[in-house]
C-alpha cells in the first residue's frame, strides 16, 4: 500500500513544483551566463572585476549592467563605442589602470553616468570632446595621472551637472582659467600636487583660486607653485595678487596692435589737422589780401 502511494505523491509533487524549479534553473543560468568569468555580481545591476588582473575590457559584461567596476586592472584602453553599448551606466570605475588616451567621443554618448573615475591611469591629455555633453556626470575623478599634462580649455562644457573635480597629482603646469569658470555647478575641485608655475599665465587662476577657496578640500594650503625667476616652491598661501602685479605691464599681442593702430590714428588725425589748419590759414591771408585791396580802392 505504501510503496505503491509514495511513487504518486512524489510525482505529483515535482509536477507541481515544476515551474517553479524551471524558473530557479533560468535565472541561476541566467546569472551565470551573464556575469563575465573572474568578475563577481553582488546583484543584478552591479558587475564587480577590480583587481582581477585584466589587460582588456570584458566582452560578456550584461547590457543592462549600472555599475561596472574594473578598478586595479591593467587594462590600457577601452573601445571607443563601449558606452554605446552600456547605455544604463550610471557608475564606471576605471581607477589603477594603464590607460594612456581616450579615443574622442569615447565617453561622450554616456547620457545617464554619474561617477566617473579614471584617477591613477597614464593619461596624458584630457582633448576636447572626451566628455561630449555628459548632463549627468557629478563626479569625475582624473587624479594621480602623473604624465597629465594637458587639459583642452572647452573639455568640460556641457558638464553641466558636475559638482566634484579631482585634477590632483597630475602634472599640470597650468590650466585655462576658464575650464571652471565654465562649470555651473562646481563646488569641489582638487588641485593639489601639480607641478604649477606661478607665470603671467597663472595670475588668472589664483585670482580664481583665491575667489573659490571654499570649493578647495584644503583650501590654498596644500597647493604650491614654481616661482619663474628662482625655481623656488611657494605655498599659493604666502601669494597674493600683488605678486603677479609685474605681469599687468607686459603688453600682449593685442595689446602692441592697438597701440600701432591709435599710433597711426593719431597720426592721421594730425596730419588732417594740420592741412585744415593751412587752409584756413592761407584762406584768411587771401581773404586779408582782398579786403585791404578793396581798402585801397575805396582811398582812390
Ligand atoms: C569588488 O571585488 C573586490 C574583490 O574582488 C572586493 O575587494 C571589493 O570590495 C568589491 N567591491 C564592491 C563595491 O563590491
Ligand atoms: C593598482 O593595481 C595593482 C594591480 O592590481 C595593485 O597591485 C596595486 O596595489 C594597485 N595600486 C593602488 C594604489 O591601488
Ligand atoms: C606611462 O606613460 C609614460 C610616458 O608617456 C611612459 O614612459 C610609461 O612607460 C607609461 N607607463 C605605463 C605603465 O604604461
Amino acid at each position: 500500500m505504501i510503496n505503491a502511494e509514495t511513487p504518486l505523491t512524489m510525482l505529483l509533487c515535482i509536477n507541481w513544483l515544476k515551474p517553479f524549479l524551471a524558473l530557479l534553473f533560468s535565472t541561476l543560468l541566467k546569472q551565470g551566463q551573464n556575469c563575465p568569468t573572474s568578475c563577481l555580481c553582488p546583484d543584478h545591476h552591479t558587475v564587480n572585476c577590480s583587481g582581477q588582473g585584466l589587460t582588456g575590457v570584458p566582452d560578456s559584461i550584461p547590457l543592462d549592467v549600472r555599475r561596472l567596476l574594473l578598478s586595479n586592472n591593467w587594462i590600457p584602453w577601452i573601445p571607443s563605442d563601449f558606452l554605446v553599448l552600456y547605455t544604463d551606466l550610471v557608475y564606471l570605475d576605471l581607477r589603477n589602470n594603464s590607460l594612456s588616451q581616450l579615443e574622442p567621443g569615447t565617453l561622450s554618448t554616456s547620457s545617464r553616468l554619474v561617477f566617473l573615475d579614471l584617477g591613477n591611469n597614464n593619461l596624458t591629455e584630457i582633448p576636447s570632446g572626451t566628455f561630449g555633453e555628459s548632463r549627468s556626470l557629478i563626479k569625475l575623478r582624473l587624479g594621480d595621472n602623473p604624465y597629465l599634462t594637458m587639459v583642452s580649455r572647452d573639455v568640460f562644457t556641457g558638464l553641466t551637472s558636475l559638482r566634484e573635480l579631482e585634477l590632483e597629482r597630475n602634472g599640470l603646469t597650468g590650466l585655462d582659467v576658464r575650464v571652471l569658470e565654465l562649470l555651473p555647478s562646481l563646488n569641489m575641485v582638487r588641485l593639489e600636487g601639480n607641478p604649477w608655475l606661478c607665470n603671467c599665465h597663472f595670475a588668472k587662476l589664483f585670482v580664481w583660486l583665491t575667489n573659490n577657496q571654499h570649493k578647495l578640500p584644503t583650501g590654498l594650503e596644500g597647493i604650491d607653485c614654481t616661482l619663474p625667476l628662482d625655481g623656488r616652491r611657494v605655498p599659493l598661501s604666502l601669494l597674493s595678487e600683488d605678486s603677479f602685479r609685474p605681469c599687468h605691464r607686459i603688453l600682449t599681442l593685442a595689446d602692441y596692435l592697438i597701440v600701432i593702430f591709435s599710433g597711426i590714428c593719431v597720426s592721421v588725425a594730425a596730419i588732417m589737422a594740420s592741412f585744415f589748419l593751412a587752409s584756413t590759414v592761407h584762406c584768411f591771408q587771401r581773404l586779408s589780401k582782398i579786403s585791404k585791396g578793396d581798402e585801397g580802392e575805396g582811398n582812390d
